[in-house]
């Protein structure tokens, strides 16, 4: 019979890799909450109008990646279609709305870490079940430019903290809603002439959503777009206003950027400040993070207040745990796999397995990390062996010898050192040596 295989495009994370993706998890917690963010667990499938409604009818995300679940129940009356979330921003402000969080608290500072889906052809660094580590500030006090700085320079720092420095940030703005219609029109005019002679997809993004143009990967539609001066005159004064003091926030954190106009983003409900970290060594998918401010989309899913539709402001990012993992993998700063164990007991008699059995019940119940060998009765040096693999810092011996003598040898593998203690004391010898 065939082996069966996990899915193309997801990956196992054997016990040899849970120890970096740990590194990842156990910094960005501390980071994030120090920036006063908190933890939010939404499911992994969601409605599949939420991800329609927010992120686009006409983005490839969801034109295109959508993974959706149905239900086999025959009896199930809820006729809602279903999709594993393929980013995580979504279900965030679904949460917010449903449960009124905008009620009691002028700004919900959110931060989740876990599994997202898309439907992509799968290479490197682009799969179908990928991990993002992602924060999202909304509220009425969502509004400020400042907020902006701060969650590009938690970006910034999270990278950082993981041990990455050679990225590359790029800032743009779409500005207000009306700012990226007239943005859209504009290229629309610009565009109209000079792509009529290109293919059908070219076409069908320029009718269906233009801005997908400005970051094509199509060589000729890249030399028009090299060709067009974009700049930011699509910005009202305010919208230009608020994205000068973005900068301004920046320069005071001492965030370096580079402003790209081409960048537009591939989801639909950005609004103003849009950005993108890039790590150069990964090849074609070298975005490592992204992120930006979304402040029609709670009023869009039904939250806020619909009369002054941009009362509501949100900003948020996420990164790519896949791609920042190959990207320290590049620069050689994995942390190790090795593994950790204080103390493994090897025995040389089958009848004393039993107390071995036994001591290895005390030493954990004391705190200490403990092993042994239930290979029954295998060879001393097979059990030294294991002990080895294991890292362990000491191996206790209780052999026939020690038995007799109401001992138990004690081998510091550091040093190869070894004496017999009164077995009566050995946890507390254990203790008095660890503290040093
Ligand atoms: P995104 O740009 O679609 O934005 O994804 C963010 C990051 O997730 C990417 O920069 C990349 O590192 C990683 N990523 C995306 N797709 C894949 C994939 N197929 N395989 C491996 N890694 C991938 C968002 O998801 C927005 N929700 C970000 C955001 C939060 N905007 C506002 N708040």
């Amino acid at each position: 019979m065939q082996n069966i295989s996990n899915p193309r495009g997801t990956s196992d994370i054997l016990p040899d890799q849970v120890p970096a993706w740990e590194y990842l998890e156990l910094n960005a917690r501390t980071l994030l909450k120090a920036y006063g963010y908190r933890e939010i667990r939404t499911p992994v499938f969601e409605d599949v109008a939420l991800f329609k409604r927010s992120l686009g009818e006409t983005t490839e995300v969801v034109n295109k990646q959508l993974l959706e679940v149905k239900s086999q129940r025959s009896d199930s009356n809820d006729d809602a279609a279903f999709a594993l979330r393929p980013e995580g921003t979504a279900p965030v402000v679904r949460a917010y709305n449903q449960y009124n969080l905008g009620r009691d608290e002028f700004l919900s500072k959110l931060f989740y870490v876990g599994p997202m889906f898309r439907g992509e052809r799968p290479q490197k660094g682009r799969l179908r079940q990928f991990h993002q580590i992602g924060a999202e500030a909304i509220g009425r006090g969502a509004n400020h430019p400042l907020l902006d700085a701060e969650m590009i320079g938690l970006a910034v720092a999270l990278l950082k903290a993981f041990g990455l420095n050679n990225f590359k940030l790029k800032i743009n703005s779409l500005g207000s809603a009306e700012d990226k219609q007239n943005f859209a029109a504009w290229l629309r005019q610009e565009l109209k002439d000079k792509i009529e002679h290109l293919g059908e997809d070219v076409k069908n993004q320029y009718e269906r959503n233009v801005f997908r143009l400005l970051d094509s990967k199509d060589e000729a539609v890249k030399a028009i777009i090299a060709g067009l001066n974009i700049g930011t005159q699509h910005l009202s004064a305010t919208g230009l206003k608020y994205f000068e003091d973005v900068k301004k926030g920046l320069d005071q954190l001492g965030v370096a950027y580079e402003v790209s106009s081409n960048l537009v983003r591939g989801l639909d409900y950005y609004t103003h400040t849009v950005f993108e970290i890039s790590y150069a060594g990964l090849g074609a998918q070298d975005a490592i993070g992204a992120g930006g401010r979304y402040n029609g989309l709670i009023e869009q899913l039904g939250g806020g207040d619909r009369r002054q539709p941009e009362q509501t402001g949100a900003i948020g990012f996420a990164l790519g745990m896949e791609r920042i993992l190959l990207a320290l993998e590049a620069d050689g700063k994995l942390p190790s796999a090795k593994r950790g164990l204080t103390v493994f007991i090897v025995t040389n008699a089958e009848e004393l397995e039993v107390q071995a059995f036994a001591l290895l019940d005390i030493l954990r119940k004391n705190g200490i990390s403990a092993d042994m060998d239930f290979g029954r009765g295998r060879a001393f040096k097979k059990q030294f062996d294991q002990a080895n693999k294991l890292n362990a810092s000491f191996v206790l011996i209780l052999g026939q010898e020690e038995a007799k003598n109401q001992t138990i040898s004690i081998k510091d593998m550091a040093t190869g050192e070894q004496k017999a203690v009164p077995a009566s004391t050995i946890v507390e010898h254990i203790k008095n040596v660890l503290k040093g």
